[in-house]
């Protein structure tokens, strides 16, 4: 149950599909990275419908791109295949050599820090978004734009302070005492989304040398911000980051920035019937 610590380091993986234009030929403000499993493709289409498509917000350029591991299950050459085609479309996926599951999404958002880091340092801002969400980019950029909102050393999102290390063995939170030993986790921000400038993954890359790795992705950015003494940042409204909107609210999805979806057809439903005719909020 406890990663080996050298197998989160991002460095031992290697990157099989990398052709994308961004931070070659492109420079956008903001670079939206996704974490996706190959074979979930509904959740790459109903993305680029909708918050993925909206590339040009307040004079800045916006970009969305999608982090995808190796097929371990199902048939792993059909899905190869799929995969191949589908970026030959879009040149939007990045592939790496790491298996593709649950127990390994600290590796995907290593690989995720990676990517940003060597690709794309002169990017101001970058946020790590699942593929169940709902995006409201114009806040999004709207609070990236504040003033006041910092240009280095920020990270921000939900932030989930004192939560309590999970020790049940059958749960998806499990979390050994080897690789964590204190009982509540230091504070980090929820793995539903988190944006941070772009000088936070080379050194997010380089502390988790020295911190023992394990499953919970989220918290695991938490223990290597606390190792690097640095704070994370609230956002100016916690309610922006919202964790589960299972019916349409329109109100509630203009002021926000994200919120947790059910499914990708959810996702198209509520952004037409968001960008549709109604009442003002
Ligand atoms: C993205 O938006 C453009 C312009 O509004 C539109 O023409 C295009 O069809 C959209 N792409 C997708 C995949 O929906
Ligand atoms: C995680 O990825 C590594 C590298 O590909 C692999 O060796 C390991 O089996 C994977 N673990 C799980 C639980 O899938």
């Amino acid at each position: 149950e406890r990663i080996r610590h050298n197998m989160i380091y991002p460095g031992n993986y290697h990157f099989i599909l990398d052709d994308t234009e961004l931070c070659r030929s492109i420079h956008p403000y903001l670079v939206l990275i996704v974490p996706v499993a190959p074979g979930n493709w509904k959740a790459r289409d109903a993305i680029r419908r909708t918050w993925g498509n909206e590339t040009h917000i307040q004079g800045e350029l916006i970009q969305t791109v999608f982090l995808l591991g190796v097929p371990n299950s199902g048939n792993i050459k059909v899905l190869q295949r799929n995969v191949r085609t589908e970026n030959r479309l879009y040149h939007d996926l990045i592939q790496s050599d790491f298996i593709d599951s649950y127990h390994n999404l600290t590796i995907k958002t290593m690989v995720i820090m990676d990517w940003l880091a060597s690709r794309c340092p002169m990017v101001p801002y970058a946020m790590k978004i699942d593929s169940d969400m709902f995006l409201n980019v114009e806040n999004l950029v709207s609070m990236l734009k504040t003033p006041g909102t910092p240009t280095t050393i920020y990270i921000t999102g939900r932030l989930k302070n004192e939560s309590p290390v999970v020790r049940e063995k059958d749960s998806q939170w499990y979390v050994s005492e080897d690789s964590y030993r204190e009982k509540e986790f230091p504070t980090y921000a929820v793995g539903m989304g988190y944006i941070f400038s772009l000088d936070m993954p080379r050194r997010l890359v380089e502390i988790s040398k020295r911190v023992t790795p394990f499953y919970v992705e989220d918290a695991y950015i938490g223990v290597c911000m606390k190792t690097l003494g640095i704070d994370f940042t609230p956002p100016p409204e916690r309610n922006h980051f919202r964790l589960y909107m299972f019916e349409f609210n329109r109100c509630q999805l203009a002021k926000s920035i994200c919120a947790i979806l059910k499914t990708p057809a959810q996702l198209v439903s509520y952004w037409t019937l968001l960008k549709g005719p109604g009442p003002a909020c």
